[in-house]
């Protein structure tokens, strides 16, 4: 069963599920267009774009495409730029579409070349990374990095479908497969009665196999979380702020590691861990969940703790340059065990440096 993000006028279906790539063409068909632009990687391109192609050709679209370099640094307007000029080149009109193929870094940059291409056209996201299948592909959050900062450019604009095909998820290098766990266990953690949390612990062995029938169950529940908030608040204007959990500690540490120490979802786990113990301290997270949380993002492979030492006042004031602190003050999200994460929390150095020295117990 597909997912709805129900936005209004704007509703759109999330699809998960084993060999999508195939029924590309059908889905695209359906939604209407007969041009497409189709926008990858050059790691994404080579396993997968003949395929969606051919998907596409056989349903008698017309297809156009680009690959673009891969990696964070390319997400760039001078990506945007290709892409809009392609789309030109290749005779897209208002009724044509882009196809971004790849993880966030494509999606963020094919949704803003389509809100922005003759002032908005169609777009569809088939999200090839974990991180992008249960994140960066719902919601709409669209853009681009400036050399001051990330993100600092961009528009809110839905796609008008989602297809996540698991089967592309079995070539992800094996880092980049456990960084998108960082934000499955936020998930868990933002919204405790979805039972996610003890869902990744009972099925350990299928998360290491990467089991298609489990992760199709994961990335659908995930999606139904991210689904029911950014649905209830679509602009982040109070609600989906909760979906910056471990996201304040995590932007600053990889700002210090100048985004190359730390993949996003290693810098995510480690504020997450801090969030939790600044949690477990005001009583609101209790001392089980704080373990779980714990262990599993060991089991994850992902890191309790930063590679090296950090002074906890360089790292405290970097929290302050994410462009999410409003008038100099910096909000905080915490986990609680038994409701809904909290947002609009103020925490003080203290307890912050607090926080560090804990990541460091237990070794
Ligand atoms: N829009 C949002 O709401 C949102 C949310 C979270 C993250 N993001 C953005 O997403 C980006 C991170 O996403 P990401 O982790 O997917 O990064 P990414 O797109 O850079 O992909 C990670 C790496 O994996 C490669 N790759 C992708 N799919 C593959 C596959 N199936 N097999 C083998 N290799 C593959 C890519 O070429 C890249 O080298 C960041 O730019 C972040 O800002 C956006
Ligand atoms: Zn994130």
């Amino acid at each position: 069963m597909d997912i709805t993000i129900n936005i209004g006028l704007k509703s759109y279906p999330v699809v998960v599920g084993k060999d999508l790539l195939n029924l590309l063409g059908v889905k695209v068909s359906q939604l209407g267009f007969k041009k497409v632009l189709l926008v990858t990687d050059s790691n994404v391109g080579p396993l997968y774009l003949k395929t969606a192609k051919q998907s596409l050709i056989k349903e008698g679209l017309d297809v156009a495409q680009i690959t673009l370099p891969a990696g964070e640094i390319y997400k760039t307007v001078a990506a945007i730029e290709l892409i809009w000029e392609k789309a030109l080149e290749s005779g897209l009109d208002r009724q044509s579409g882009l196809i971004a193929l790849g993880g966030g870094v494509v999606g963020d940059l094919t949704g803003f070349a389509a809100a922005t291409f003759l002032r908005g056209i169609g777009f569809i996201q088939v999200p090839t990374t974990l991180l992008s299948q249960v994140d960066a592909s719902v919601g709409g959050k669209t853009g681009f990095n400036l050399r001051q900062g990330k993100n600092l450019v961009g528009a809110f604009y839905q796609p008008q479908a989602v297809i996540a095909d698991i089967v592309t998820l079995m070539s992800l290098p094996e880092r980049e497969y456990y960084n998108g766990y960082a934000e499955i266990v936020k998930h868990g953690l933002i919204i405790p009665s979805s039972g996610l949390l003890d869902f990744l612990d009972e099925n350990k062995d299928k998360v290491l196999k990467r089991e298609a029938t489990f992760l199709t169950e994961l990335v659908k529940m995930n999606v139904a979380i991210k689904a029911s908030i950014v649905t209830q608040d679509e602009k982040e204007k109070g609600l989906r702020s909760l979906l910056n959990l471990g996201h304040t500690a995590g932007h600053a540490l990889e700002e210090i590691g100048s985004y190359k120490t730390y993949y996003h979802g290693e810098a995510v786990a480690i504020g997450l861990l801090i969030a939790c113990s600044i949690a477990l301290e005001r009583g609101l997270l209790n001392e089980k969940t704080y373990l779980q949380v714990k262990n599993l993002l060991q089991n994850l492979n992902l890191p309790l703790r930063p590679f090296g030492d950090i002074d906890p006042k360089i790292w405290w004031e970097k929290t302050f340059s994410d462009k999410k602190s409003a008038s100099g003050i910096v909000y905080w999200v915490l986990p609680t065990s038994d409701y809904q994460a909290l947002y609009g929390q103020k925490v003080d150095f203290a307890e912050f440096r607090k926080a560090i020295a804990s990541l460091r117990k237990g070794d």
